[in-house]
């Protein structure tokens, strides 16, 4: 009842300031959000981006269903029944009218990572409200940026049970340097073959005092996350939604340059991304353009994107992508002739080669910030631990969150203090960054961010579009913890 008034309450609102203040007296019980002048700002901001006139109509049924991961079937949830879901795609400036209809027991949302949206159609309360269970809701919006990016519902442990899906937005000016593309959507999956991801989290609050009980880690450590690499072991890592020993093939020729896009959807788990006997040209972090860099393998945090191209070889070669600092992988392959499998213990040499990670990354010049001095500093201190699972953001959870603030064409220094021994990927709503490279050259542009434990990382971006927009980690459990706050414009 309250999302439907609340929805209603917004439709009105965007039709225009007038209309707002009426709605609001109508509406019962009336939101906090968003005000006359809030609408009028996200309004004045949409029509500042660039409109085709083209409309791309989807929809997606979010629903329990018996999914088929190459052999085990299971019972969970996921967009039209699939395992990452159907493929969104548009191009920049169309409008997407995405009609969502919520079978689900409970309310649901659904976010669109990455893009620079409005904030009322971001599919995070309370800038936009949940879609109540047998309810429907036609997001509505244009994206400003092409990339690669997904979409997820912000409610609750959702994302962990399968609802995920890969949202393409691209520029018809720039088509890219490539013959074919490969999209690879990576997860850790529990749901319907060990705990589901609520017990999980049950165990991880509960367990207090002990750090090597179900659901634990054991101690594996990673190098490259500075410590331990999550804090749950899953009992398969799947790309495409299939297991390692059914693994989703990709078929090419020998000598075409392949695009692929890699998406971490997972809950809790960073992979290490390699395509044995193939060198890697990255080429984009979250959606942006970077200045080319050849690499053997990529670390993705959750939430993170990168776009790398191959030049595909002749025969049969696996990706493997690491669940790193963990005990396991996802994996696929690509076919190009003849060949066999070599299995699913089978290594690529290029895991343990030179990994890409953002903090060595530029962006392209295309798109680097203008030159400005900062307006603003903004801090996010990340605390909290295993014992007690108390993950917070400035000494407080969610619940009890004081906003962040910015004013309106502000250039922004976001710092992230990580004073716990976990590392965290944040992430922002509504904005992509740059991130401030600790030697000082200029980093990627990105939404999300890997906070090694016990380090900063300093991020600027510009505050040109208004609204509440959701700060958090990317861990699926330290968010619902509480380990989240707001960006407000004020
Ligand atoms: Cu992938 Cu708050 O988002
Ligand atoms: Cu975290």
């Amino acid at each position: 009842m309250v999302a439907l008034s609340r929805r209603r309450f917004l439709s009105a609102a965007l039709a225009g300031a007038a209309l707002t203040a009426c709605a609001r007296h109508d509406a019962a019980p009336a939101p906090a959000r968003p005000d006359a002048g809030l609408a009028e700002a996200i309004a004045r901001t949409e029509a500042a981006r660039p409109h085709t006139g083209r409309t791309v109509t989807a929809r997606l049924r979010a629903a329990p269903g018996d999914l088929d991961l190459g052999g085990p079937v299971v019972r969970s949830l996921a967009y039209d029944d699939r395992v990452a879901g159907p493929l969104l795609r548009a191009n920049v400036g169309d409008e997407l009218a995405v009609t969502v209809t919520n079978g689900l027991d409970h309310p649901t949302s659904v976010h669109w990572h990455g893009i620079a949206l409005r904030n009322d159609m971001d599919g995070a309360a309370p800038a936009t409200p949940e879609i109540a269970a047998g309810a429907a809701f036609t997001y509505r919006f244009t994206s400003p940026v092409p990339g690669t990016y997904w979409a997820h519902p912000h409610s609750g442990l959702d994302t962990d049970y399968g609802l995920y899906l890969p949202v393409l937005i691209d520029d018809p000016a720039e088509p890219g340097d490539h013959d074919a593309e490969w999209i690879v959507v990576l997860d850790d999956w529990t749901a319907g073959v060990g705990p589901d991801p609520h017990q999980i989290f049950d165990g991880l609050r509960s367990r207090r005092m002990s750090m090597h009980g179900m659901p634990g880690m054991g101690g594996a450590r990673s190098a490259l996350l500075g410590g331990d690499g999550g804090d749950v072991s899953y009992p398969y890592y799947l790309v495409n939604g299939r297991i390692p020993s059914a693994p989703t093939a990709f078929n090419a020729k020998p000598g075409q340059r392949l695009r692929l896009r890699v998406i971490n959807a997972a809950a809790d788990t960073a992979f290490r991304v390699a395509l044995a006997g193939h060198v890697m040209t990255v080429t984009h972090t979250d959606g942006f353009p970077i200045e080319p860099v050849d690499a053997d393998a990529v670390l993705l945090g959750m939430g993170e994107r990168y776009d790398v191209l191959v030049t595909a070889a002749d025969g049969v070669f696996p990706l493997a992508a690491l669940a790193e600092g963990k005990d396991g992988a996802a994996r696929a392959l690509l076919r190009t002739g003849a060949g066999s499998d070599p299995g699913t213990d089978f290594r690529p040499a290029e895991l343990a080669g030179r990994v890409a990670t953002a903090g060595a990354l530029t962006a392209a010049a295309s798109v680097r910030l203008a030159p400005k001095a900062p307006d603003a500093d903004v801090q996010a201190v990340l605390s909290g631990g295993m014992m007690g699972y108390d993950w917070r953001i400035n000494g407080r959870p969610f619940t009890d969150a004081v906003p962040l603030t910015v004013h309106e064409n502000e250039r922004a220094v976001l710092t992230f203090v990580n004073q716990s021994m976990m590392w965290h990927p944040m992430h922002l709503h509504g904005h992509t960054f740059e991130v401030l490279r600790s030697d000082g050259a200029t980093g990627p542009r990105k939404d999300t961010v890997i906070v090694a434990p016990m380090q900063s990382v300093a991020v600027a971006f510009d505050a040109d579009n208004p609204g509440v927009w959701m700060l958090h980690c990317h861990n699926g459990y330290h968010m619902d913890a509480g380990m989240m706050t707001t960006l407000e414009y004020v």
